[in-house]
């Protein structure tokens, strides 16, 4: 069932959203070599609950399924993957280099609403990535940025994934199959499912209120895919590079609405 959401209910999407934003703006600022993934994963719940956030991956079991005491459960505030790690690392004792490339996912409920982005970064700057690593992020973000644009009312699903699966094409990129955007609201994971491929069918048509994060995965090499031994970290099975980026939207009357922004 995919919902539409009032004024009164994105208004509260607008709020975990930005929080979303600030954790990944604070981030982003914080990405010095030789920090660890678990000290940045602090500094986005201290950030999450002081704006009076809860953190939303944190003891999330799949679904809509949480229990923080479950063995399988999600351990973190967010996840913190990098290289040839597309998504769901489990930040760690491990320390960042310059030219790394860190992709971060956050999510934040406030008030009942959920609000879901990531941003790849490079560790040190753009400037101390490959050029091989600046094109990939860059390239990952536009397609982000070309779905969000599709996203209009009348549109279909469909418009968005192909919008998205152009541009990475255009730059000779593989697109990660295994995982999707997806409806997001009062459950970080709602319907419809949102590929970043074109797929059978066309998808549902898109009215005012839908909620979705779009969220592109796109790899220099094979769109094969792995499960570490952690039983969450996703690898690109033949190690190459890979990047991540999501906003949550609305869509509006006058077009989409980033929420995931400050
Ligand atoms: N943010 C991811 C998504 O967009 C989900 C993270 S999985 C979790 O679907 F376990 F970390 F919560
Ligand atoms: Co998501």
């Amino acid at each position: 069932m995919i919902t539409r959401k009032s004024q009164a209910e994105i208004a509260k999407m607008r709020s975990a959203g930005r929080i979303v934003a600030e954790v990944l703006a604070l981030i982003e600022e914080s990405l010095e070599p030789g920090i660890s993934t678990a000290d940045l994963d602090r500094l986005a719940e201290r950030h999450i609950r002081s704006a009076k956030g809860t953190p939303s991956f944190l003891g999330y079991l799949g679904g809509r399924r949480y229990d923080a005491t479950h063995p399988n459960a999600y351990p973190a505030s967010t996840c913190i993957s990098l290289d040839h790690e597309i998504v769901h690392g489990i930040p760690g004792n491990r320390e960042l280099k310059a030219g790394q490339i860190v992709s971060v996912d956050v999510g934040v409920i406030y008030d009942g609403w959920h609000g879901d982005g990531a941003r790849t970064f490079i560790c040190g700057g753009l400037d101390a990535g490959s050029p091989v690593a600046r094109r990939l992020v860059e390239t990952t973000r536009l397609s982000l940025m070309a779905g969000i644009a599709a996203a209009t009312a009348g549109h279909r699903i469909g418009d968005i994934s192909a919008a998205v699966e152009d541009i990475a094409k255009e730059g000779g990129y593989g697109i990660i199959r295994q995982y999707v955007g997806h409806g997001i609201g009062t459950s970080m994971h709602e319907d419809p499912q949102v590929p970043n491929f074109r797929s059978r069918s066309p998808g549902v048509e898109l009215a005012p209120g839908h909620c979705l994060a779009i969220e592109p995965m796109l790899v220099v090499g094979s769109e094969e895919t792995d499960v570490l031994d952690d039983n969450w970290t996703v690898v690109t099975r033949d190690r190459s590079l890979a990047a991540h980026f999501e906003h949550t939207i609305a869509v509006t009357p006058t077009g989409p609405e980033i929420l995931t922004t400050v």
